[in-house]
C-alpha cells in the first residue's frame, strides 16, 4: 500500500491567508500543516507517498519535502489541474499506485490520540489481506459540513451522504481513507456532485453497497481538528502548543517519525537540524540524536 496527501484546493474560507499560499502550508503551531497528514501515512508505516496540489503550489511542496531521502522515504509529486474533488486524487494516483492499494489523507488533516499508530497498521494489514476500504467516524456538532456516516443500532453502515442539509447523524467521516486497489476503478467510473466534484463520499458508498467497507469510530480519545476557519487554525495551533508545552514531546515531528521507524540513523537527525536553524524544533532534534524523547 502507498500513501497520498491531498494538498490542492483553493482554500477560498480561509482568504486572506490563502490568496497567495497554499493552505496546506499555513502553520499549525511550529510546522507546516502538511507535516501532520505526512506524519499519519508514517505512523501507518507508508513509505512512499504521493503529494497533490495545484500546479502553483506544488513546486513548495516538493521545496520542503524534497524526495524524501531525508526521511528514509520515497515522496513523488503529481499535479491537480483543477479543484475537481477529493477522489480524483486517486485517478491522479494511477501510476504511482501501480496496482496496489492507497490510503488517502486530506492535507488539512491534524489528528493526535492513543493507540493512533496501531490502529493505523491493523487499517493497512486489513486491507493488503481482506481487501475493501476502512473510513473513520467522528463525532462533530455541525455534520452538514462533512460526509455523514448513518450506523444501525448494531454499528452496521447504513448510508453515506456528503453534506446533507439534514444529516442522519453526527457521526463525520474523517479525510482519511484506506481502499484497496479496487479504487482507481471505482474513482473512473465517478459522475461529478452537484457541486461539480468526484467525491470521496461515492467512493466509499460503492465500497459500502458491495459489503466491503469498514467503519472505524473514533471517540473521546482522539483529537480530529477542523482547520476551515481562522479560529479552528488557532484553535489548533493552541491544541498542539498546549500538549508539547507539557509533555515535552512533539506532535507530527516527521523527522521523529522516521528516526523511531529506523528509517533514518541518529546522522541523518543531525544533518536534518541544519535546516531549522537554532529554532527549538531543531534543538528537540538534536535531543532526540541524543538519546532523548519519551522515555
Ligand atoms: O474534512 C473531511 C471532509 O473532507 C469529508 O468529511 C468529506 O466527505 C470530504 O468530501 C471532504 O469535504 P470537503 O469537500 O468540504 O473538503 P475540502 O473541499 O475542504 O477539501 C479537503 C482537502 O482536500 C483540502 O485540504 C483541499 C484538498 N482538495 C480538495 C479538493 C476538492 C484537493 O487537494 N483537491 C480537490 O479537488
Amino acid at each position: 500500500m502507498k500513501g497520498i496527501i491531498l494538498a490542492g484546493g483553493t482554500g477560498s474560507r480561509l482568504y486572506p491567508l490563502t490568496l497567495v499560499t497554499s493552505k496546506q502550508l499555513l502553520p499549525v503551531f511550529d510546522k507546516p500543516m502538511v507535516y501532520y497528514p505526512l506524519s499519519v501515512l508514517m505512523l501507518a508505516g507508508l513509505r512512499e507517498v504521493l503529494v497533490v496540489s495545484t500546479p502553483v503550489d506544488l513546486p513548495r511542496y516538493r521545496e520542503l519535502l524534497g524526495d524524501g531521502t531525508e526521511l528514509g522515504m520515497k515522496l513523488s509529486y503529481v499535479v491537480q489541474p483543477s479543484p475537481d474533488g477529493v477522489a480524483q486524487g486517486f485517478l491522479l494516483a494511477e501510476e504511482f499506485l501501480a496496482g496496489g492499494g492507497a490510503c488517502l489523507v486530506l492535507g488539512d488533516t491534524v489528528f493526535h490520540g492513543h493507540g493512533l499508530t496501531g490502529l493505523l497498521r491493523e487499517c493497512v494489514l486489513d486491507v493488503e489481506q481482506q481487501r475493501g476500504g476502512v473510513v473513520f467516524g467522528y463525532p462533530v456538532q455541525d455534520p452538514h459540513r462533512y460526509g455523514v456516516l448513518e450506523i444501525d443500532r448494531r454499528g452496521r453502515l447504513l448510508s453515506i451522504e456528503e453534506k446533507p442539509s439534514t444529516p442522519k447523524s453526527n457521526r463525520a467521516m474523517v479525510g482519511l481513507y484506506f481502499f484497496d486497489s479496487d479504487v482507481v476503478r471505482v474513482a473512473r467510473g465517478l459522475k461529478p456532485s452537484g457541486r461539480g466534484e468526484l467525491e470521496v463520499t461515492d467512493v466509499a458508498r460503492d465500497y459500502m453497497q458491495r459489503g466491503k467497507l469498514r467503519l472505524e469510530n473514533l471517540g473521546r480519545g482522539y483529537a480530529w481538528l477542523d482547520t476551515g476557519t481562522p479560529e479552528a487554525l488557532l484553535q489548533a495551533s493552541n491544541f498542539v502548543q498546549t500538549i508539547e508545552q507539557r509533555q515535552g514531546l512533539k506532535v507530527a515531528c516527521i523527522e521523529e517519525i522516521a528516526f523511531h521507524s529506523g528509517w533514518i540513523g541518529r546522522d541523518q537527525l543531525q544533518a536534518r537540524r541544519q535546516r531549522y536553524g537554532g529554532t527549538a524544533y531543531s534543538r528537540y532534534l538534536g535531543e532526540l540524536a541524543d538519546g532523548g524523547g519519551w522515555h
